[in-house]
């Protein structure tokens, strides 16, 4: 089974503040899924609802079409770009992140330098994230892609560390949950599968909360939870189950 050094070092990157950064909560009640604590980083006219954004959006809908046409566009050029045996580095994820969202933050493809928390769990300290991703490179892309395995449960076992350890550093400001799924979506693609369906996974109830489950398990480096999930996606877009 996969393992990686990064739980060593989780004690000190995860759940810990660090004087000069402020910390923010985001939730995904749908009001408040772009919901930041600081009046500094919202869109004027968004009532606090909206990041400040290139397009001067202030409507919660019409964000999520904007940022749904950005996703499918950048999906669309990335499976025409990505080769069956490109391994991913960290740039490759920086520019699928700026591919997303790049028309819309001035932020895409950069680290955060906010601590961030959904549900009460923190990601990577701020402070810790260049590190934490660098490792991430070494121990985790390096090993575990390129993904050209057929079996679908020596498949999700490589495409769920991926996941899980990037959604526990939670690299960006925003998009780090699409970006985490449009990258193991390619990764499926690579080993020849059509795509793994994330749809059953939706924003709250008993799915999303195995979903938030298997990344806090990823603390441990307990990636079955993961793996579970991704194999579910794999079926799902095969129309298996
Ligand atoms: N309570 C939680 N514990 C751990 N991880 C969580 C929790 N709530 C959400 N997440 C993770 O954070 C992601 C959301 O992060 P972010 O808002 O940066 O990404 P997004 O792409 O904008 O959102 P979404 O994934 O909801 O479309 C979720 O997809 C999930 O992976
Ligand atoms: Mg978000």
């Amino acid at each position: 089974m996969f393992s990686c050094g990064l739980p060593n070092r989780k004690m000190v990157w995860w759940g810990h503040t660090h004087p000069h950064i402020r910390s923010t909560e985001n939730d995904l009640k749908p009001s408040m899924k772009y919901h930041t604590d600081a009046r500094s980083e919202c869109e004027p006219g968004s009532r606090g609802r909206i990041l400040i954004n290139l397009k001067h959006i202030t409507k919660v809908r019409e964000l999520e079409e904007a940022e749904l046409a950005a996703y499918m566009n950048a999906e669309g050029t990335l499976v025409k770009t990505v080769s069956a045996d490109q391994r991913f580095s960290l740039s490759d994820v920086d520019e699928i992140h700026r591919l997303f969202l790049g028309g819309i933050y001035a932020w895409a493809g950069s680290y955060r330098t906010v601590n961030i928390s959904k549900g009460g769990f923190p990601f990577a300290s701020a402070f810790a994230i260049p590190q934490a991703m660098k490792d991430f490179e070494r121990e985790v892309l390096r090993v575990l892609t390129p993904c050209n395995r057929v079996d679908e449960d020596a498949l999700a076992a490589q495409i769920a560390p991926v996941h899980a350890e990037f959604l526990l550093i939670h690299p960006y400001r925003g998009g780090n949950g699409r970006t985490a799924r449009l990258l193991a979506t390619l990764s499926a693609y690579q080993a020849g599968m059509p795509g793994i369906d994330f749809s059953f996974i939706k924003s709250r109830g008993k799915e999303f909360d195995g979903y938030a489950h298997a990344i806090h398990a990823a603390l441990d480096a307990d990636y079955r939870p993961m793996q579970a999930i991704i194999k579910r996606g794999l079926r799902l877009a095969q129309r298996l189950t």
